[in-house]
Formats: C-alpha cells, structure tokens, sequence
C-alpha cells in the first residue's frame, strides 16, 4: 500500500511516499532561512512559504520515489498541533487530493508521529504499552501509549518547551536560530559542571522558564564583569545542556518505574541530539528497552505523518471525512 504524507504544522513543507512502513522518498523544503533575522519561525512567512511550495515538493517526492500520484492509496496529514494557517494549508491540499484521486484521507496527530519515527523502515512488530518521550520545538512530553489512538498524557512542561528554551538560550548568547544543534556542538562534558542549574518539577510536569531566565541573568552579570569569552559561554551552556536534559533522563526513569513499563519510544528534534541520545541509550542497562528515532527522522517530516496514517488507517481502521478541521492545540 502507497502512502503520500504530508506535514506543514511549522516550517517545513514536507511531502513522502511510503510503501507501507517503508520510506520511499521524503523531501522536505524549510523556510527557516527567512525566519533567520527574526530569530524564530514568524507563522505568516511559514503559512505563505507553504502555499508556494507545497505542490512542488509533493511532484518531487512522487519522481524521487518512483510512484505517480494515481497509484496512491492514502494520503496521510498533520492536522494539529501547529501553526494553525500553516496547518490549513496542508490540509486543504489533503482534503483537495483525496477529492481528486477519489483515495481516502487521514488527519493526524504530529506528537504521536514523531514517536513513529522509531518504526519506519523497519518490519519489527510494534509492541504496545510504551512509554513515548517527544522533545522537540513546542512539546515536551511524556505518554503511556497503549495503542497509536490510545495514548495518555503523563507528564508535560508547563512553560517553555524544551527546544523552544535551547533556541531562546543560544538566541541570547548570540549562537544563531535554531539553538538547538548549535549547544549541541559546543558542549563540553568536561564543562557540564562548571555551573550548577537546576529545572523545575511538579511530578512528571516540568518546567524550563526558570532555567532560561537564570542563563541569561548570568550572561549579563559575567558579560558586566567582561569576562563572557568563547570558553565562558561554553561553560554556561554545557552546564545548561546538561541539567536539562538530565532532568529529561530522572523524568524517563521515574515514570518507568512508576508505570512498570520498560519499554521507551523517542522522537522529537531534540533528539538529534547527541548527549540526549547517549543517555537515553544508557538506560538499557538499566533493563530498558529503548527505540530513538533515526536522526534524519528526527526533525519535522512527512514520513512519520505517512507512517502513523497507515498505521492508524490498516491497524485501527480509521480514515478522517471532509469536516476535519485543523487544530492549533
Ligand atoms: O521536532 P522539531 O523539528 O519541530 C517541532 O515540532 O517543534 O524540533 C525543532 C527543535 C528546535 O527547537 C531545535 O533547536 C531542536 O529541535 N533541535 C535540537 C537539536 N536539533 C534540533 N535540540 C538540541 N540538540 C539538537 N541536536
Ligand atoms: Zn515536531
């Protein structure tokens, strides 16, 4: 079975065609560069990005994988979270398609995509429950998943997301946009305890805001004393990296022993990371099983939307009709 996926929740427009869990092409086309100088993704850029883009990118994906738009059998789409006029442009394009080629049509949710990363190109019988950790640009959360539209909510961040606190970090050390890999690059292990930061908790919710407020208020104290060299701010942002994503790993191991679940599925462009990989997979010692997502499918793509609406239109039998509307929450 042919699937074309398509995701447009932020600033990517990407486009995919899977033979059923098997990736045949994923072409995605960012419009980050014209964010660059705002220093995050300005939502009527990326909305209007989209509509320029969108067409091409899905002729593209159907000539890199070989597979003309009439053999399609499923078109799968982000429909929440996001941008909500990004998200209306993918969506109505779905909606216009499905019309068109008389194929069904499936709206999706793009957290649980990011955990499906773990199972694309692979044949491995997915095992339910798991715990599922998406970390990314506007989500950190943790679900006990008992089925792809059986899935709860354990714990979340109350306040900045945990991407969205390592973008606004390197934004004010002056690093660049995205901040995310540019921390990534520069930590130190050797460093990761010069500062001592701490993040806040109330049971599995986090919290990152007051993480982000104590970076900055030390950049201007260290920066007023003329001391903020390359060294200096690689010692804050090791140690910065450092509590936050360990606080992720406490957060992971508690609520695998509190739920008794011992198997963990990652996804989210924070995964990329290369710390947060390592410790993650450090926790099979402890008798964890644990599946991260491919770094390329890491990120915001369309091959995991097309892999959850296969999964959920064969397993699960489900298919979206013409009333669906997009979500921004
Ligand atoms: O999943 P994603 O592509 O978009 C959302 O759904 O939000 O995640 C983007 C986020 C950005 O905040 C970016 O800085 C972060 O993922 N990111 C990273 C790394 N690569 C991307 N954060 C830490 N280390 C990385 N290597
Ligand atoms: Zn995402």
């Amino acid at each position: 079975m042919y699937t074309l996926g398509i995701e447009t929740s932020c600033d990517e427009t990407s486009c995919a065609i899977l033979k059923n869990r098997q990736v045949l092409s994923n072409v995605t086309l960012s419009s980050l560069r014209e964010h660059k100088k705002y220093g995050g993704v300005v939502p009527e850029i990326a909305t209007r990005a989209h509509l320029v883009n969108l067409n091409r990118v899905v002729s593209l994906a159907c000539h890199k994988a070989k597979i003309p738009l009439n053999r399609i059998d499923l078109i799968a789409v982000t429909q929440r979270p996001g941008l909500i006029g990004a998200l209306v442009v993918g969506l109505n394009f779905a909606k216009a398609l499905s019309l068109a080629l008389k194929k069904p049509f499936i709206g999706v949710n793009h957290l649980p995509a990011h955990l499906f990363a773990s199972f694309l190109d692979s044949n491995k019988r997915i095992t339910f429950p798991f715990l599922g950790l998406v970390v990314s640009g506007g989500h950190s959360q943790i679900y006990r998943v008992d089925d792809f539209d059986r899935i709860k909510i354990i714990g979340s961040t109350v306040d900045d997301a945990c991407g969205e606190v390592f973008d606004k970090v390197a934004k004010d050390y002056g690093l660049g946009y995205p901040g995310g890999p540019l921390i990534d690059k520069l930590f130190d292990s050797q460093k990761k305890l010069d500062f001592k930061f701490n993040c806040g908790r109330s049971g599995f919710n986090l919290s990152f805001s007051g993480i982000k407020t104590a970076l900055i208020y030390k950049r201007i104290e260290i920066e007023k004393q003329g001391r903020l060299t390359r060294t200096m701010k690689q010692s804050l942002l090791s140690s910065f990296q450092y509590a936050v994503l360990e606080r992720i790993i406490v957060l992971v191991q508690e609520a695998a022993d509190k739920l008794k679940i011992r198997r963990l599925v990652c996804g989210g462009g924070v995964v990329a990371n290369s710390y947060l990989r390592r410790r993650l997979k450090d926790q099979e010692k402890q008798g964890l099983k644990v599946l991260i997502a491919p770094k390329v499918y890491t990120g915001d793509n369309a091959a995991m939307v097309a892999g959850l609406g296969f999964y959920l239109y064969n397993k699960r039998r489900l298919s979206s009709n013409f009333s669906l509307e997009a979500q921004s929450n």
